[in-house]
């Protein structure tokens, strides 16, 4: 098996930025209670600007990072609950618009665990040196399936992109991934969810008024379940690793809630310090969060030669994975 490496990596979010202020003009909130349950302070949203055009954006920037040109690729992977159509999958239109005319491309959808996924299904194929270079971007405009009358669910969540290449080595600057982990329960998929278009042929009539396609989540029980998941999902590709998790600098999470990684942090017996957390400026972006983190870390030059990374990110499913890497 050849390794795999992380050759870098972009992101990018809307203008637009609508802080809890401006939400407690449309449902009765206040920046107090938002700060202090979640940690968000503002969130990006867009004013119509497609998935896929924010994971264009993000595409470019990454392959910029990693010196890579576009028609080099040899899959794109694109994870979103929000896509602009059921076909074609989002990451062939994210093609068409770069020009990574010698790629296979498609969407997967695992929620806010979705680059994390993403990347260990690149990883893969670069392991067994069937590819060479993969883009697995996250993008979602979560602002068109948010309930802007649910003041439980609103405040929660951004819009934006992530993403990074996938590869062989190229030069110092590579990250090696070390070890993946991924999981799913389905049990308790019902915690979460993000309704379809209803059933309905010509032998059975769709019902006459549409469901209102939002987001709905028991909020309590998410945050029990995230909490376990993420202090599993690092020890396990922490012990994959052979390393201990004081061994980890820095851990990019799903950048849900500060709560639960603050919890989690505790659990693990880590500073909160080694948790990278930008959810204050951006919400809560599913698949998109850990790809804005990880490129808002890798930026802050805060990385230094041979540290140890996680990224974890965990959501609807439920699932929730975790990546190891060496700088
Ligand atoms: N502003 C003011 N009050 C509010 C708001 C709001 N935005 N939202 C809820 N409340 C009220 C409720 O109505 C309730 O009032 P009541 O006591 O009079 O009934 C009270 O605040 C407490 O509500 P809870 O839902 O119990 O609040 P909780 O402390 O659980 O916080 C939260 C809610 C922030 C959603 C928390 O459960 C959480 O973070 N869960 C994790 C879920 C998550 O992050 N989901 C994101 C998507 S999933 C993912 O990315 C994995």
């Amino acid at each position: 098996m050849n390794s795999s490496y992380i050759l870098g990596a972009g992101c990018y979010v809307p203008e637009s930025v609508v802080t809890n202020d401006d939400l407690s003009r449309i449902v009765d909130t206040s920046d107090e209670w938002i700060t202090t349950r979640t940690g968000i302070k503002e969130r990006h949203l867009s004013q119509g600007e497609k998935t896929y055009e924010m994971g264009v954006k993000a595409v470019k920037r990454a392959l910029e990072n990693a010196k890579i040109n576009p028609e080099d690729l040899d899959m794109i992977i694109c994870a979103t609950i929000t896509p602009d159509e059921f076909m074609p999958a989002t990451a062939c239109r994210i093609q068409s618009d770069i020009g990574a005319k010698n790629a296979a491309a498609f969407d997967i959808s695992a929620a806010c665990s979705g680059l994390v996924f993403g990347i260990t299904i690149a990883s893969q194929f670069v392991k067994t040196g069937m590819y060479k270079n993969i883009c697995v971007v996250g993008a979602e405009t979560l602002s068109k399936v948010t309930n802007w009358e649910d003041r439980g669910t609103c405040v929660l969540f951004g819009d934006g992109a992530g993403a990074v290449i996938v590869g062989e080595k190229r030069d110092e600057n590579s990250m090696e991934i070390i070890a993946e982990s991924m999981i799913s329960n389905g049990d308790k998929a019902d915690i979460l969810t993000l309704e379809a278009v209803p059933f309905g042929n010509m032998l059975k009539k769709r019902p006459d008024k549409m469901p209102d396609f939002y987001m709905a989540m028991d909020g309590q029980e998410v945050f029990k379940f995230a909490v376990k998941v993420i202090t599993d999902q690092i020890k396990k590709v922490t012990e994959k690793a052979n390393l201990k998790v004081e061994d980890i600098s820095f851990i990019v999470p799903h950048q849900a809630n500060v709560r639960i990684i603050e919890t989690a942090a505790k659990m693990l017996s880590l500073p909160n310090e080694k948790f990278f957390v930008n959810l204050h400026k951006y919400g809560n972006t599913s698949s998109a969060s850990v790809g804005i983190a990880f490129s808002e870390l890798l930026e802050s030059g805060k990385i230094k030669k041979g540290d140890n990374l996680v990224m974890t990110g965990f959501g609807g499913g439920m699932s929730a994975g975790a990546i190891l890497l060496k700088a």
